[in-house]
């Protein structure tokens, strides 16, 4: 899929048909199979190169990086905290980030959909618990002031589809458990996808864009309902009861959106969100044999990858409209994004049988940011220099979404 994503949004930015793909990888391609080290990936940050932002070093957790615990601890200088909260990049919430108090909560990575809580004051360090369920095809979050917002869990059966007939009894109770946790953090990203692409529909009329871009988005929406749906068949079939999303806050979600503000979000939640989003879930679908996980994760990729290209078509158009405020916007965003992206520091989930995971549909940490780090590279860094370098014209009247030709 890499190659072709890439080809794709090249078309879409603007740099006409991409033709020096010398890579013939795709995403963890002959990479990492067997690996289940328990090591974090963070020492593979800056193999791109790209992009100007490597160096930055992102959301550099200090501790607990790599623990066998799927319960972690995170710590960040108040420094980093203030800067990150004061930059829209990230978030902190509760205390405000001032230099006397923790941030109740904080957001330092809007593409990672993971957020730190119970924060508390550590040797001068604002030290976090995070537990991260191994998220896999993550996808568009729902931001709200920076933080991924989420539905809760209910116990119901409308949102499950026809069960799996396949028997998962079979799995060892601590696997069968991850999985269920794994699958059922998707299902809640998914959930939030839909209200990002319903939010993203009003902005969309809010500016004035295209109607190309518009209907686009609609049917974004109706996928992400799927997607939602299809994750949490799985997580059930893992818990071995139904579960679905419970009520979700709106309380601050909406506001008169600007062209660079609509735009920046664009690059966090879709030019990176969504196009690593629909590389990991091709990457995991590749290494599935489970029918079940591999039908949601083939749907979910394909899908994916036209929300990616959704978002660099609005924000080529944005670019075009709105000159060089919206353009600088859109740099800043990327290099914020990107720095994110590899300086990434997860922990093995301990205790799972690694193979059976990725006979599921997951990947292990250090294969998800190997896929992320790949997906940088060779898609996401390029792309972005492509449409910062475009010339500031209005685009062509095929740049928008799905109008992309087949790479020959
Ligand atoms: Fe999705
Ligand atoms: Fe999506």
């Amino acid at each position: 899929m890499t190659r072709d994503l890439r080809a794709r949004i090249m078309h879409i930015v603007g740099a006409g048909m991409f033709t020096g793909l010398s890579l013939a990888v795709g995403c963890l391609d002959g990479a990492v199979e067997g690996a289940n080290t328990g090591t974090g990936a963070g020492g593979q940050g800056g193999a791109a190169g790209q992009g100007g932002a490597g160096g930055q070093g992102g959301a550099a957790g200090q501790g607990g990086a790599g623990g066998q615990s799927s319960v972690q601890t995170r710590c960040f200088s108040l420094e980093e905290i203030q800067q990150n909260a004061g930059d829209g990049g990230g978030g902190a919430g509760g205390a405000g980030g001032s230099a006397e108090a923790c941030p109740s909560d904080y957001h330092p990575n809007p593409v990672s959909c993971v957020s730190y809580e119970n924060g508390r004051l550590e040797d001068g360090q604002c030290c976090y618990d995070v537990d991260d369920p191994g998220i896999g095809a993550c996808g568009r979050p729902f931001l709200v002031g920076g933080a991924p917002r989420l539905a809760g869990v209910e116990a119901r059966a409308d949102w499950v589809l026809d069960p799996a007939a396949d028997d998962v009894t079979a799995l060892d109770p601590a696997t069968r458990a991850a999985l269920a946790e794994a699958w059922l953090a998707d299902a809640r990203l998914e959930h939030a996808s839909l209200a990002s692409f319903a939010r993203f529909t009003l902005d969309l009329l809010a500016l004035g864009a295209p109607p190309a871009l518009i209907d686009a988005a609609q049917r974004a929406l109706s996928d992400e309902l799927q997607h939602a749906r299809a994750c949490f068949t799985l997580a059930s079939r893992y818990a071995g009861r139904p579960l679905g999303p419970g009520p979700m806050a709106m309380d601050g979600a909406l506001g008169a959106p600007t062209l660079a503000g609509a735009a920046a979000s664009a690059v966090r939640e879709g030019c990176v969100g969504e196009t690593l989003a629909a590389l990991l879930a091709s990457a995991q679908r590749d290494r599935a044999r489970d029918p079940e996980a591999r039908r949601g994760l083939d749907r979910i990729a394909a899908d994916e990858a036209a929300h990616a290209e959704l978002a660099w078509a609005f924000v080529r158009w944005a670019v075009a409209r709105g000159g060089e405020p919206v353009r600088a916007a859109v740099a800043r965003a990327f290099d914020e994004a990107l720095a994110q992206v590899r300086g990434a520091h997860p922990g093995e989930r301990a205790g799972i049988d690694a193979a059976a995971w990725r006979d599921h549909g997951r990947l292990t940490e250090a294969e998800r940011a190997r896929c992320h780090l790949d997906a940088v590279r060779d898609v996401i860094a390029p792309c972005a220099e492509a449409l910062l370098s475009a010339p500031l014209s209005a685009p062509s009247p095929d740049a928008s979404p799905g109008a992309a030709a087949s790479p020959s």
